[in-house]
């Protein structure tokens, strides 16, 4: 088990896809998780003060991984329809943490992270994968880079599924996710003590993907 947490925007999704790929093993993406129950509740127009109304669309949230089957890529599908698009636009995205700080919500996904992780090896990137969901994981990496240089490559990412976002409002996007998912009361995002911190700002995506891949051999074996 490998866990990979740290704040938005860093490259962690990407990072741990590969990382995962050069291992051979699972890769596990929770933040979809949260965007996909997040997409979900906005559907639905659910009231996220009402805790009775949020467990009610927890109980009908049925999320699963497939892969693409033109290019291999492993898609996000909510009730079984494929959503990797549309939980990665600003709508989702500028909720996501609201809905990510509700207990209900983090009790039952954290549940099904562990269930999936139970199962076989596994590369899960997230808030508190480290420090929650896995405690015990062989490997955990912190992944930390600069504001700017994280909004710059989300604006190009989003920009490559034809969303034109200004940065400023990437920045304060990116901002406010990392305030309320350090200060929320739930398992908010920590470095654990034992995980081992990269600075991806500097760095190829190359170097950090073979970085952690070095770091796992040394910690789990091949
Ligand atoms: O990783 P990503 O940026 O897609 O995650 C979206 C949001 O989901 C985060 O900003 C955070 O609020 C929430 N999240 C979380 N715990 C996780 C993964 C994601 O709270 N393990």
């Amino acid at each position: 088990m490998v866990a990979i947490d740290g704040y938005s925007g860093c490259g962690k999704s990407s990072t741990a896809k590969a990382v995962a790929k050069m291992l051979g093993y699972t890769y596990i993406d929770s933040g979809a998780m949260y965007r996909a129950a997040t997409l979900h509740f906005l559907n639905n127009h659910v009231s996220l003060e009402n805790p009775k109304e949020v467990s009610k669309y927890l109980s009908n949230l049925e999320i699963s991984f497939h892969p693409n089957p033109d290019n291999g890529k492993q898609e996000t599908y909510l009730n079984g329809i494929n959503v990797e698009d549309e939980i990665r636009s600003m709508r989702v995205s500028e909720k996501v943490s609201e809905v990510s700080k509700i207990k209900e919500v983090r009790t039952e996904l954290v549940a099904q992270q562990q269930r999936m992780g139970k199962k076989k090896a596994v590369v899960m990137d997230g808030r508190d994968i480290g420090t929650v969901v896995f405690p015990d994981a062989q490997l955990k990496v912190f992944m930390t880079a600069d504001l700017q240089i994280r909004a710059e490559r989300r604006q190009r990412e989003l920009l490559e599924k034809g969303e034109m976002v200004d940065l400023e409002s990437i920045i304060e996007n990116l901002s406010e996710r990392d305030r309320i998912d350090t200060t929320r009361a739930e398992s908010p995002l920590r470095k654990a003590e034992d995980a081992l911190e990269l600075d991806t700002s500097f760095l190829e995506f190359g170097e950090q993907v073979e970085r952690i891949a070095q770091w796992a051999k040394t910690k789990i074996g091949d």
